[in-house]
């Protein structure tokens, strides 16, 4: 037995299929590139794989080095829009961003102007994104983003959550794609706060720093439609967790969703760092790392991982 009273040859066999999984995820990693277009993502190591798995009742599985942390990028958008929807309400929050995927990359402009003008299709793309981090409520950028730090701390149960100062600023300084986006919004009236301090909050979301485990337990939580099993908490109202949830099957993987909806089928989010969160309802959250990155931002073995996790332990919702 384990401390925690586990079977120890169950905790053992199922670290070793992790490391089992991983060694054929890895083959992929060459076929992709770390994210340049932040500098600070580029140093990543390109060989980083590794994976968590967090259970309600407390077990957790580790293979690959899950120490190393890495940014949130866009897995923030999903947290940020659960802490949005309990700020405002749903009425708010849709009347503003929309709830249809694009098909398109994460940071495109063109549907802004095609469609409903200027209110963003969804909020995992990043004009929709944008749009959501101006609602977070408080009375300036560092209250609205120690807001959300209590709120990411409060989901990954670890109070000394922090974020990267360097990987904010370098995004801050060549974010002038968000920028566009921002202005575009502004002109419509979607969003009505100064361009620079909303890119300030938005540019610190996505540099918050979490490792594989912490990613876990977030999914973990949204797996469990808001509820926590560590502090016996609704953390996130269960309406609130099931669209984010949501969210996550239909624009979770950008223009891959799809693909990704049939070969893994579980609601999951990603991010440039190269981190992936899933939460498979009822059972478990995940957290992959894996900072090499396919032609759509997503990490191009931290993908063939979680397909190979989904057919061996048969998690599809679907
Ligand atoms: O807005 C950006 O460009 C990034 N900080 C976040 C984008 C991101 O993670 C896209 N995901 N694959």
């Amino acid at each position: 037995m384990t401390p925690n009273g586990f079977r120890e040859e169950l905790v053992v066999k199922t670290i070793q299929e992790l490391n089992e999984l991983i060694e054929k995820a890895r083959e992929f990693i060459p076929y992709g590139k770390v994210a340049s277009y932040i500098p600070a993502l580029a140093r990543a190591n390109k060989k980083d794989l590794s994976v968590a798995v967090y259970l309600p009742d407390g077990r957790h599985y580790e293979a690959g080095d899950t120490s190393t942390k890495f940014t949130l990028q866009s897995i923030s958008k999903v947290i940020v829009l659960a802490l949005v929807l309990m700020d405002r309400g749903e009425d708010y929050v849709f009347e503003r961003v929309g709830m249809e995927p694009t098909g398109d990359p994460f940071n495109s402009i063109a549907k802004l102007e095609k469609t409903s003008a200027g209110k963003p299709l969804n909020p995992m793309i990043n004009a929709g994104a944008l749009a959501v981090t101006s609602m977070i409520k408080g009375i300036n950028v560092e209250d609205r983003f120690d807001r959300l730090m209590d709120f990411v701390r409060l989901l990954t149960g670890n109070p000394e959550l922090s974020y990267s100062e360097e990987v904010a600023k370098s995004e801050f300084e060549t974010a002038h794609l968000n920028r566009s986006l921002c202005f575009f919004m502004k002109e419509h009236g979607i969003i009505t706060e100064d361009v620079e301090k909303l890119l300030d909050l938005y540019t610190k979301q996505c540099s918050i720093e979490v490792n594989c485990l912490e990613l876990a337990k977030i999914g973990l939580v949204f797996s469990l439609n808001g509820w926590d099993p560590v502090t016996k908490q609704q953390v996130i109202p269960e309406k609130i967790a099931q669209i984010c949830n949501t969210f996550m099957v239909t624009c979770g993987m950008y223009n891959a969703s799809g693909e990704f909806a049939i070969k893994v089928g579980i609601p999951a989010k990603s991010g440039v760092s190269g981190g992936v969160m899933g939460a498979v309802p009822r059972r478990f959250g995940i957290g992959v790392y894996g900072p090499s990155l396919d032609e759509i931002g997503n990490s191009i073995a931290g993908i063939k991982l979680l397909e190979l996790l989904s057919k061996h332990y048969n998690l599809s919702i679907f």
